[in-house]
Parts: C-alpha cells; structure tokens; sequence
C-alpha cells in the first residue's frame, strides 16, 4: 500500500493529479494507493467533493481517501508528499513575485513532515517551487535531503513538445533535455545535449540561431504564455509532469538516459553551491536512489547560463533567509 498526500487538493492542480494517482497509472495496476487530501479549512467542503468524485470512479487500485485540515495529521506516515497548495501567480507577474507569500506555507508543511513523516520522498509543486523546497527541507532535518525535489519536468516536456513540433517528429524521438537550474525565466534548457533521433538535436534541427533566442525564450516563457491565454496557470500539463516526476524517480532510468528535477546539490558537481534546490540531469538507480549525471559537457554558452539561474537560486534564497532560522 503507498500512502500519498497532495496538498492543494481542491485546486486546478489537483483536481487533475488525484485521479492520475488513483488510476493506478503511475504505481502499477497491483499497487493499493491511499490518498491524503490537504487543504485549507475554507476549502474542505470542495475537498470533500473531490474526494466523493474519486470513490465514484471505483478505481480498482483506490484503497481509500480522507481529508485533512491540519498538515501533520495529513502527512503521517505517507511515502509521498506532493506540496502542491500555495498561491498561483497571475497575468503580468513572476513566479518569484509568490516568494514571500508561500514561503511560510513551506517552513510550516516541512516542520510537519519532520515530525509526521520519515520513509517519504517530498515533491514542491508549489511556486517558486525550488526555493519552497529549500525551506521545506531545512525544517525536514529527520529526513535525508536526498528525498526532497522540486519539479522541471513540465519545463523538460514543454522543451521537448517543442523541439519536436520545429523538427517534425514525434516526441518520443526526443531524448535527454535537460533543464538546469531554477524554474523560472533564467532556466537553462540544454539542447546542446540533446538527442532527436539518437542523433545531438542542434545537427538534426539545423539552427542554431533559433534555438539560442526562440526556442530558449519560449520554453522559459511558456508558463507565462499558458497564464495570457487561460487566465489561469497550467493544471493539466502540470499534473501530467508531476505523474511523470514520481514514476522517473520510482523506476529504474534506461541506460544512456536522463530526466530533469531539482534536487539538493551537493556541492559536487557542476560547480552548483551545496545545498541550493538546482535542477540537474538525473538518473535513478535500480536500488531507488538517484545519482546526479557527472561529466554533462557544458559549453561557455551553457556556462554562462547555469551561472546566471545559480545567481538567481542564490538571491531567492537571500531574500527568505528569515524562514530558513
Ligand atoms: P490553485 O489556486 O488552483 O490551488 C491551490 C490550492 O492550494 C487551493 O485550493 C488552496 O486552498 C490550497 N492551499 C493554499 N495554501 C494551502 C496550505 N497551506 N495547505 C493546503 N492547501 C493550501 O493553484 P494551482 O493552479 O493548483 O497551483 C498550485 C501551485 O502550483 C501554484 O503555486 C502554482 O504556481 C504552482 N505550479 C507549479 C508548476 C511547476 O511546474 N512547478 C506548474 C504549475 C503550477
Ligand atoms: C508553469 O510553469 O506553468 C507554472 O510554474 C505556473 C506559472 O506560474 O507559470
């Protein structure tokens, strides 16, 4: 049986993501899953709407769902917690602009999962969900900070979908984008070690100028551009990533492959500062841990782009010193 808690359980986000948990597409067909819906007590009535609509589809692989106003009594004893609740942004700002709103979220949900919690992985969807799950981990000492990470994998599928439409293959063909960094404007997409084909995706697409100023601004934009166009930022494609997050780090990556997340860096690699919440290309091994790729070429170009998210990560950090006490 895997217990998982989503917080935000009433919002767009969620209303996506819980039945993808319950279907049993991500943790097999003869897995049990028992959902934990956290939300605030305003919204529990929705909550609970939430939670008939799941029994309704009598989902073989549904063991049961219960909502919660109170985040420990959430969190306890789940093998994954999915920190989506916090505020969205709106047409005209940045993901930063949330900074100190959220943030409290985050320092109050980490201290809960410390006492709530200990064989559990913690993903922060919630924006800016790097610098969330820096100050979640730091109140979670009772967890290894391996366990917490941030999600790039809608930027990974955003830079993939597009890379694919320009090129005009299936995305499938597309392999190994990495995100680095923060997500945000200053992530770095790396297509220069990308593979369309198994072939690097620069040769295949034959222009480089395109990717260095469309492409790039695109992908770093697209969050933005889905706010203009609904209103509302992304939900589906944001569930769709965080499915896509959970089954990356629950099983074993294929050889010569690599997936996007941010993780704690270790100081080690990449010359990223330990500690900061960086997204990195990743690999999970066959015993359930993750490595971080070692020896990703990066050009000057690239260099130059992983230090200007780093200085970003460094900043966001800087400004929520007083929630990291
Ligand atoms: P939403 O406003 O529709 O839903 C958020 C829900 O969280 C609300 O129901 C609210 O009541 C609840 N909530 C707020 N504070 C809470 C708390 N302390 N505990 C429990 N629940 C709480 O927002 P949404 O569209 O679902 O987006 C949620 C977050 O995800 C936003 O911060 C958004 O920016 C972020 N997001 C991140 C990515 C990504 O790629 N990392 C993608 C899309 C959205
Ligand atoms: C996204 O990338 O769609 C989300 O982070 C929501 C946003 O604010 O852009």
């Amino acid at each position: 049986m895997i217990h998982v808690a989503i917080t935000g359980a009433a919002g767009q986000i969620g209303y996506s993501l819980l039945f993808r948990l319950a279907s049993g597409e991500v943790f097999g067909p003869h897995t049990q899953v028992k959902l934990h819906l956290l939300e605030l007590p305003d919204s529990m009535k929705a909550a609970e709407g939430t939670a008939m609509e799941l029994e309704d589809c009598a989902f073989p692989t549904l063991a049961g769902v219960e909502c919660f106003d109170q985040a420990e009594a959430a969190f306890s004893g789940v093998n994954w917690a999915l920190l989506v609740g916090s505020k969205p942004r709106g047409p005209g700002m940045e993901r930063s602009d949330l900074i100190r709103a959220n943030a409290p979220i985050f320092v109050r949900q980490g201290k809960a999962l410390a006492r709530a919690a200990s064989d559990v992985r913690i993903v922060v969807v919630g924006n800016p969900c790097n610098t969330n799950a820096l100050i979640a981990q730091h109140h979670c000492q009772e967890v290894p900070a391996t366990r917490f990470s941030a999600m790039t994998m809608l930027d990974e599928n955003r830079g993939k979908a597009l890379l694919a439409k320009k090129i005009g293959v299936p995305v499938a063909d597309v392999h190994n984008l990495v995100i680095w960094g923060n997500h945000s404007p200053t992530m770095y997409p790396d297509f220069e070690n990308a593979l369309v084909g198994g072939k690097p995706a620069e040769t295949v697409c034959g222009n480089r100028p395109w990717l260095e100023s469309q492409y790039l601004a695109q992908v770093q934009q697209r969050g933005a551009e889905i706010i203009q166009a609904r209103g509302k930022s992304s939900a589906a494609s944001a569930a769709s990533a965080c499915i896509d997050h959970i089954r990356r780090f629950s099983q074993p990556t294929p050889t010569g492959e690599m997936f996007s997340a941010a993780v704690p860096s270790n100081g080690e690699h990449y010359g990223i500062p330990k500690g900061l919440i960086f997204s990195f290309p990743l690999r999970t091994l066959a015993n359930g841990t993750y490595e971080i790729v070692p020896n990703i070429p990066i050009s000057a170009y690239a260099r130059e782009k992983l230090q200007k998210t780093t200085d970003e990560l460094l900043k966001e950090r800087e400004i929520v010193k007083d929630q990291l006490l």
